[in-house]
């Protein structure tokens, strides 16, 4: 519900168990003044403090600049007097920087506004909140929008420019979100890595300053995520403050912390401002992504469970996103760039005997692409490796009853392409400058739209020609040289804005289009591992490592803000590519089950033992996969806790559960990491269980009978198992009337 106080001029919204609160302050500035566990609507102008020294400018002018530098703000702008990170600039054609935004008005209304060509969130009981805001000096318009959900805990914010003056302006920083929390006793808590080594977590005490993570690549990273946390010290995985952000975006964005002077803290995320201008004319408008802001007292799970449940229900679009997903196969370990005809139908028939449900064609399939070095832009079928084209594959794929997926990577052009021959100037470069290759690539130049159209055309042919029911929509590089063939001098700086823009058009018509083909995005891995990509397509390829051991830590980072049903995640061979270690076959599914299930291997090259314990994973996985979907997730382990002792109560294991949201159903999943000998068994408390209820569940060929308040008091007992990388999962199921 969102109220409007006006004897006190405050706006409150109130979640279910939440309240974001500000004030329209003297001389309309718009001031933060609470956010935390709810509270009834009642008037919160003490927590504002702006009696206090320094002056309300309304009655001491000459102290406006202190007011401006130290009062809580909602959306402060820059190079008026506060002197913290702002979130809004703008320069005139004068070339002037300052702006001065007050409020104008407030519109609360059922429903939402979407943002124009973005991504962003949807669906059934939403209620928003617009503010109007106005810089007299130039005639810039800023309307802030805040969206509640019925069902959710989460607050949308986005902020939308209009130039209602006279004269162009350029934008240089519209960030979606601001918060200026009234504390400075935080852990930022940030998500880094590198290619192969996504979403590990880094978690450490915010000092004076600013702390920030961004990208200035182009796509949203393998580097950093675009989510934080600002969390106490005390906050666990299931209880304590905390407040998370991200951002429904796939691009350049920043994320920062500031703990200011009078030790509070300003939270801001948005578009990346460095190296971005947006020239806005006199009538248009200018849209930031969405921002999703959540705030629990039920720790980093209750934070994340609050992201999983709003992205699920509002932001998931796919027709595939409430069905269980096939079971796929792709053939990318199993044969890289070389395969023929014969090699797929033999991995496709040995594939369909066991029950795997979808054969996934990757890279290498078009042009005369034997490596990576060329023919991207040419998405025709390569004759010598599929002689005939795409057709008798895809025949021999469905005449086995199997759907058949293809690979693309759209965004991208080789120098050593039909496509770059034609039209050099096609790809992202700077006149003058040579190009930067990267994994002997360019990236297309998404701002045209005749480029886009000249890669729609060719997808389309193929999608027309044969069955295509799965795509993976790949970008494999970052982009370097920012410099458009299209732009003028003064607009260069849009490229990374438009780019993206562009890429979500693409995506727009591909589902709009083709609306039941299941996408599944990926970068290099998981460098768009974003809530943006989440929109058009239902999951995403998490990482090229494919190793179980480090896939535990890279997916129980993505946790923290995606829903495990998004978590892309396949069961490939041993020794592991990325890593060379060993790991159980069984274990290796029981931790892609904690995502979109299928293989990556040569099913052909499997012993019998492997081959056999197939059919039944993926039996279980369709058993337990509404789970993923609909369930809360509860982290029980921790991946990242030092493994020297495995004696240690936390340390060398990591769990995780699923609750259904009945509490009727749960799976629990324990994976050892170490083995030691001589251990007594683990006792693991569980968590999320209705107290009340009777669970049955089998451990080791025992069944037991609990009920949730003796499972999350006392816990399970885990066997000391034999070996690294052993794993069990666990069902456990209330008693239906027919049981007792
Ligand atoms: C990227 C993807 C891989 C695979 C290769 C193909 O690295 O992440 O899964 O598709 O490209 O070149």
């Amino acid at each position: 519900m969102i109220t409007y106080l006006e004897s006190v001029r405050q706006f409150q919204l109130n979640t279910a168990h939440t309240t974001y609160a500000f004030a329209v302050a003297d001389e309309g500035y718009l001031t933060h003044a609470y956010w935390g566990a709810r509270l009834e609507p009642q008037d919160l102008t003490d927590l504002l403090r702006l009696k206090e020294s320094p002056f309300v400018p309304s009655t001491n002018n000459r102290e406006r600049a202190s007011f401006l530098d130290s009062a809580p703000f909602e959306y402060p702008c820059g190079f008026t007097g506060d002197y913290r990170e702002h979130a809004f600039g703008i320069e005139t054609t004068g070339g002037f920087r300052a702006c001065d935004l007050r409020y104008a008005d407030f519109r609360i209304f059922s429903g939402k506004q979407d943002p124009q060509g973005m991504p962003h969130t949807f669906g059934e009981g939403s209620e928003t909140l617009m503010i109007t805001m106005k810089d007299a000096a130039t005639g810039i318009t800023v309307l802030l929008y805040y969206t509640i959900f019925r069902d959710s805990d989460a607050i949308i914010r986005r902020t939308a420019v209009r130039n209602d003056g006279e004269k162009p302006v350029l934008l240089n920083r519209v960030l979606s979100a601001s918060v200026d929390l009234d504390d400075d006793r935080f852990e930022m808590l940030t998500l880094y890595g590198s290619w192969a080594r996504e979403r590990q977590i880094c978690r450490l005490p915010l000092r004076h300053g600013k702390q920030r993570i961004d990208s200035l690549r182009g796509e949203s990273s393998h580097q950093y995520s675009p989510f934080f946390a600002l969390v106490s010290p005390q906050t666990t995985e299931e209880t304590g403050i905390a407040y998370g952000f991200t951002l429904i975006y796939s691009g350049n964005f920043m994320l920062q912390a500031e703990l200011t002077q009078h030790c509070q803290t300003r939270a801001q995320i948005g578009i990346q401002p460095e190296d971005f201008v947006w020239e806005l004319l006199p009538g248009a408008y200018f849209d930031s992504p969405e921002a999703v802001l959540v705030c629990t007292k039920d720790g980093i799970g209750g934070m994340s469970r609050c992201f999983h449940q709003l992205f699920y229900r509002h932001l998931i679009r796919s027709t595939w996103r409430d069905k269980n997903r096939p079971v796929l196969i792709n053939n990318w370990e199993a044969t890289y760039f070389q395969f023929d005809l014969a090699k797929l139908q033999a991995i496709a028939q040995e594939s369909a005997k066991l029950g795997i449900e979808l054969f996934v064609l990757d890279d290498g399939w078009f042009g005369h692409r034997d490596s990576d070095s060329c023919s991207l832009g040419d998405w025709v079928p390569d004759q010598r490796k599929l002689p005939g084209g795409l057709k008798p594959l895809t025949d021999t794929v469905t005449g086995l009853g199997m759907k058949f997926g293809l690979w693309f990577e759209p965004e991208m052009i080789s120098p050593d392409s039909d496509l770059f021959r034609a039209h050099p100037d096609y790809a992202i470069q700077i006149p003058g400058r040579s190009r930067t290759e990267s994994r002997a690539q360019y990236v297309l130049d998404y701002c045209r739209e005749d480029v886009r159209e000249a890669v729609w055309e060719q997808i389309k042919a193929i999608l027309e020609s044969v069955p295509v029911s799965y795509i993976k929509w790949d970008m494999n590089r970052q982009i370097t040289e920012p410099g458009s063939a299209i732009l003028p001098p003064h607009r260069q700086k849009e490229l990374w804005h438009r780019y993206m823009l562009g890429v979500y058009a693409l995506l727009e018509r591909l589902v709009t289009e083709y609306p039941d083909i299941l996408i599944e995005s990926c970068s290099g891995g998981g460098a768009r591992f974003d809530p943006g990509m989440l929109y058009y397509s239902p999951q995403i390829w998490a990482s090229d490592n494919t190793d179980a051991q480090e896939r535990l830590r890279i997916q129980y980072g993505a946790s923290l803000f995606m829903p495990p049903s998004a978590i892309g995640a396949h069961v490939s061979v041993c020794p592991n590519h990325a890593t060379g270690r060993n790991t159980p076959f069984e274990t290796r599914a029981n931790v892609a089950m904690n995502g979109t299930f299928g293989y990556e291997l040569d099913v052909t090259q499997l012993s019998e033992q492997e081959k056999a314990q197939i059919p039944e994973q993926i039996q279980r996985y369709h058993s337990i996969s509404h789970l993923l979907r609909e369930g809360g997730l509860y982290r029980l382990g921790n991946p990242f806790a030092p493994a020297e002792c495995a004696a240690q109560t936390h340390a060398g294991w990591d769990a995780w559960m699923y609750v259904s949201e009945s509490k009727e159903e749960a799976l629990l999943t324990f994976v050892q990491i170490t083995a030691e000998a001589n251990l007594r068994s683990r006792r693991i408390p569980l968590a999320g269980l209705d107290e009340t209820a009777v669970y049955h569940y089998n451990i080791d060929h025992t069944d037991y009978r609990k009920t949730g308040a003796y499972l999350m008091q006392c816990g399970v007992l885990i066997p000391n198992l034999h070996g690294d990388m052993q794993s069990l999962q666990i069902r456990l199921e209330t008693e239906t009337d027919a049981d007792s």
